[in-house]
């Protein structure tokens, strides 16, 4: 199904089933820990050994020398596969670093062998017993001092310039009668989510499986593919139960690619997790930043003057944190400049962490407008909507596909109580609490992918999705099962979803908050061929006939719909495929946060008090995930503004804290009353479904709220993130 023109009225448009807050269809299973992660699926294949990646002890440098002879005599191993021994791999292109290494190593805890065993202790045991000998080379580990020296370096994927220039910045930041140049950093964060990365690996022949723990299903084929070098067609993927991603799971790791080599050289499936304690190091984070921004206003309040301009660092090859990425598309202004630039670090891969670019440039750029509005002592809601754009400020004329920033503010300051802020910081008191709020905008674009499904109608009236979609915890399962229910016309149980797995149809996969909207979108046509199918066969107008109630009419003649597949099952199969849409209109999504923090007065300690974020992301597909989607948002961009940093040895080059208990995130105790308001719109440009992304909106602009309100409660400025009680006091 082609979508090239705005959706009108359609199926999903009745909202019987579609809109409701449903419970997760796959919510028993999860959470009486039944539903099957990769590392449990003792079911699949017979006679799993065990494999423990063993990771590179220095970050630059190469290996000198690898005794083998102790771990291979030790008690249960089977095989060890080592970049002398595996045979040829190549790097897969979407791949910084390689997923194994030898003898270069590009970054500590990179894997360099995998040691397999019958139990899980023995290949741990053996792989201590692995003697390496580096020649450790010199490395670059630290941002700010190689910020200096960072070329400028736009972003590929995305096709950001690595410099862009509207009007005069230069001349207009120095005219202006009012202006800020300040300079804020974000650390590198951790994806720390629940389930670590986990594979399966079995051969059959010259036939791979993989039960893995990804979140694109046809990304990890195609890299695989690529670093195995064997064709795709002798790959399958599978991936139905995923415990969290955030992002690192976007591209298939260490664990997968070890597994399959693994595998093969022990003639035996085998199964590898990465314990936690590796994860930080040998996978990817979300790399530090330093952002400079500049901000010239009229004293009317109007932005006159919008430089935002960004460091990041990562491996050779590697591509920059798009921080600057909001600041093209959020408030008017006739002069502006954007840059990223990019350092080589000798850390781990940089790459995406939930809502990549926007989560961590808003958490400058929204304290600049806090700090801005002050200086020109404007209330910070009215100096934002003093400065709201319908107009992309990029391309004169080209609207936003919906925008409706400035009803998220105003519903916010409404229901948060915003008229008792005092704008002048530290000057409320509740007993030892110095009290303040905050408040920050939220922006996240909104990505159209084609996705495809394949649905079957039995014989006694069940619809049965497979697409390789994931649900990473999101909820998938269940809209998707609301979609097929809404446009067949049957109730809910009615339908089955079959997800993760590289022999269904392609789909959007789950990433940058696009899954929703696409993979409905992608089911929704599928359903619309069956149908027209199903109308066809029952001798039915398909443009007319009506799907309802289990029952497929027109007029006074009503029959059921399993009587469509009473001789065979009907299997239709379709994509959604975009045209010039998202070209023609900026499809993006807003929100506005607002949080409530206390000081203590003498202790330092900040604690969140409230939190509202009120969402403006088109038709709300079901707002009890919806809002699990944003609170969980909102809960990490808490741990971003107090707590989460990946702390950096800049001697010896690793992230030292690389585990749950020093890498600090929200627990509940951290996080009080959260609500979540999704303003009551649709957005008939973004898909028939007329939805668009919702889970990465909700991390985006929380972290410079809570700064915003700490300012507001102790009257000092922290511009370096997480806001820890020693940069306040
Ligand atoms: Mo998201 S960082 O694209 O999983």
């Amino acid at each position: 199904m082609k979508f090239d023109t705005p959706a009108t009225t359609n199926p999903i448009d009745q909202l019987k089933i579609i809109g409701h807050p449903t419970d997760r269809i796959d919510g028993p299973l999860k959470t009486t820990g039944s539903a099957p992660y990769a590392y449990e699926r003792h079911d699949v294949v017979a006679n799993q050994a065990y494999g423990v990646i063993l990771g590179s002890a220095i970050a630059k440098g190469r290996i000198a020398a690898m005794d083998l002879a102790a771990a291979k005599a030790a008690p249960g191993v089977l095989a060890i596969v080592t970049a002398a021994n595996a045979g040829p791999i190549a790097k897969a292109k979407s791949h910084t670093a390689k997923m194994l290494a030898g003898p270069d190593i590009q970054h500590y805890d990179q894997a360099i062998a995998i040691v397999v065993a019958e139990t899980f202790e023995q290949a741990r045991d053996g792989a201590k017993l692995i003697r390496v000998d580096y020649e450790r080379a010199k490395g670059r580990f630290d941002l700010d001092a190689e910020m200096k020296a960072a070329p400028p370096k736009g972003d590929e994927e995305s096709g950001s310039k690595p410099i862009e220039r509207i009007g005069d910045f230069d001349g207009a930041f120095h005219a202006a009668p009012v202006k800020l140049d300040a300079t804020y950093s974000t650390p590198a964060h951790s994806h720390a989510m629940m389930e670590p990365h986990a594979t399966i690996a079995a051969w059959e022949g010259d036939t791979l499986t993989l039960w893995t723990s990804n979140q694109m299903i046809a990304w990890a084929v195609r890299d695989v593919s690529q670093t195995l070098m064997i064709p795709k067609e002798k790959i399958r993927i599978v991936s139905p139960y995923i415990g969290g991603g955030f992002g690192s799971k976007l591209w298939i790791r260490s664990d997968a690619i070890m597994a399959a080599l693994a595998a093969k050289a022990a003639g035996r499936p085998v199964k590898v997790a990465l314990a936690r304690p590796q994860i930080a190091n040998n996978t990817t984070h979300r790399p530090a930043t330093i952002q400079r921004i500049r901000l010239g206003a009229a004293k009317d309040g109007k932005l006159t003057a919008i430089g935002h301009e960004s460091w990041s660092g990562n491996l050779p090859q590697g591509g920059p944190e798009t921080a600057t990425a909001q600041t093209k598309l959020l408030y008017a202004g006739a002069n502006r400049l954007t840059a990223t630039r990019l350092a080589v670090l000798d850390l781990p891969e940089g790459n995406a962490m939930r809502a990549p670019g926007e989560a961590s440039g808003l958490m400058a750029l929204e304290i600049a407008m806090d700090e801005m509005a002050e200086k020109l002592g404007m209330d910070p809601i009215a100096f934002r909507i003093a400065n709201d754009t319908q107009e992309d400020p990029n391309k004169p004329g080209r609207t936003f596909s919906y925008r409706n920033l400035i009803g998220c503010l105003q519903t916010g300051a409404e229901k948060f109580g915003w008229d008792k802020r005092q704008a002048k910081p530290a000057s409320v008191r509740d007993g030892r609490w110095l009290v303040g709020m905050g408040v920050a905008a939220a922006f996240r674009n909104n990505m159209l992918t084609k996705s495809a499904a394949r649905v079957r109608l039995s014989a006694k009236g069940i619809v049965t999705v497979e697409t390789d979609m994931t649900d990473i915890g999101t909820g998938t399962y269940t809209i998707i099962a609301q979609t097929a229910a809404e446009t067949m016309g049957i109730p809910l149980d009615h339908v089955v979803v079959s997800l993760g797995d590289s022999r269904f149809p392609v789909s959007a996969g789950s990433g940058g908050q696009w899954g929703a909207n696409n993979s409905t979108a992608g089911v929704y046509a599928a359903c619309m061929k069956l149908r027209e199918t199903v109308a066809v066969k029952l001798g039915f107008n398909s443009a007319d006939a009506v799907f309802s109630d289990g029952k497929v009419g027109t007029g006074n003649r009503h029959v059921s719909l399993a009587s469509a597949a009473k001789d065979g099952e009907i299997v239709a199969e379709d994509a959604i495929e975009y045209g010039s849409l998202d070209k023609t209109y900026q499809q993006s999504t807003f929100g506005g946060h607002f949080v409530e923090v206390g000081v203590d007065a003498y202790t330092g300690q900040i604690r969140i008090r409230r939190m509202l974020a009120v969402c403006s992301a088109g038709r709300i597909l079901n707002p009890k995930s919806a809002r699990s989607q944003v609170i969980g948002a909102m809960t990490m961009g808490a741990g971003a503004a107090l707590m989460e940093e990946l702390a950096v040895d800049t001697r010896f080059g690793f992230f030292v804290n690389h585990d749950l208990a020093g890498y600090e995130v929200p627990v509940h105790g951290d996080i009080p009353h959260q609500e979540v308001i999704f303003l009551d719109e649709t957005d008939p440009i973004s898909s028939p479904m007329k939805a668009k992304g919702v889970g990465e909106l909700g991390i985006c602009g929380v972290a410079a709220a809570v700064a915003n309100a700490i300012y507001n409660a102790t009257g000092v400025r922290v511009r370096d993130y997480p806001i820890t009680l020693d940069k306040h006091l």
